[in-house]
């Protein structure tokens, strides 16, 4: 017996043209933002594959110009820097020298294409010999006393020529401290986008392979969020709002997609997520094992951030979707 009256869904899946006409998502090549580790090296032909990220490399800086030469040529519109420094030590220095790595790599690609929006991650973790985020003493991460080294790399970044400096760290009270040192130095039209609720994840695992900034003791659970606390994002998100950021990030992605939903609902800012390094893993060996359609994965994990109310994403894959896109 087939009722009179029930809802035929299926209406609207009736052909592609169809379901284009009635999609509530899309991505597109305005929300994408590529990662890129620029190495501290006089060999201009360095480019060294991550074997945890196949695809993806440690880049010399001509190599990095020319990497990003033919992304743009695709349609690249933002990147964001990590740095590898030939030296590192306990103070981080290299991550506010204004010779420092990402500051010349800031330079070169703000020359090269003056559209690209250039973003600087600001961290002390690729830079510090302990490889965490901050001051060590006694074996802790140093909250106030990281707080000036932050917001020097952030206006390091800043006079090399970022469009936006993006703070990882962690600290608390850093997006202040960092807004008070750019708007002192002139700067008072770079925005923060604040990596304001950061998860304690193993999901970073090949990040810190490709970013040589593995913790050498310990661990960062005392800086980064618990993983099951979801009530406390908000509570990190209006801390960062009130101290001056332009942009939330939620990070990692696909994990945290409830995460997400919440800032976007509570919030009125731009929301970024990050699909972080082992998300990318995952998807990449799958591929090579045949056991996914790589791109179709793809676009299916970066709709899913759209549809929980991401503006940005952070993806390693936005290069191949570029292609896709086109
Ligand atoms: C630096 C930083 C990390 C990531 C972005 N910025 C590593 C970490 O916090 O350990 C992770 C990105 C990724 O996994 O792709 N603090």
């Amino acid at each position: 017996m087939i009722p009179a009256d029930f809802y035929r869904g299926r209406r609207l899946r009736s052909s592609l043209t169809m379901r284009e006409l009635v999609r509530e998502n899309a991505v597109t090549a305005n929300d994408l933002i590529m990662p890129y580790f620029v190495a501290e090296t006089d060999d201009e032909s360095f480019m060294k594959e991550i074997s945890s990220m196949p695809g993806q490399y440690q880049l010399s800086l001509k190599q990095l110009e020319k990497k990003v030469g033919e992304a743009v040529a695709n349609g690249l519109k933002s990147c964001i820097l990590f740095g590898i420094p030939a030296e590192k030590d306990e103070m981080g220095t290299q991550a506010y020298a204004d010779a420092g790595i990402v500051q010349k790599a800031i330079r070169l690609l703000k020359d090269r294409w003056p559209e690209l929006i250039v973003c600087a991650d600001t961290c002390l973790c690729e830079y510090t010999s302990h490889g965490h985020c901050g001051i060590v003493q006694h074996d802790y991460v140093q909250n106030d006393p990281t707080l000036n080294l932050l917001a020097k790399t952030a206006v390091a970044q800043a006079r090399a020529g970022a469009d936006v400096v993006a703070p990882s760290d962690m600290m608390d009270g850093r997006v202040a401290a960092i807004r008070d040192a750019l708007d002192e130095a002139g700067f008072i039209n770079v925005p923060i986008m604040s990596y304001a609720v950061k998860y304690a994840s193993a999901f970073y695992g090949p990040f810190r392979e490709a970013a040589e900034s593995a913790p050498q003791f310990g661990d960062r659970k005392t800086y980064q969020m618990d993983p099951p606390n979801a009530r406390e994002a908000m509570r990190e998100a209006v801390a960062d709002l009130e101290e001056g950021a332009d942009i939330l990030m939620v990070k990692p992605g696909l994990p945290y997609l409830d995460i997400v939903r919440q800032v976007r609902d509570n919030f009125d800012t731009p929301v970024a997520v990050y699909q972080v390094s082992g998300e990318y893993s995952m998807i990449k060996a799958a591929a090579l094992n045949g056991w996914i359609d790589e791109q179709a994965v793809i676009m299916e994990s970066l709709v899913a951030f759209k549809r929980a109310g991401a503006d940005l994403i952070l993806t390693y894959f936005t290069e191949d979707v570029l292609k896709t896109l086109k």
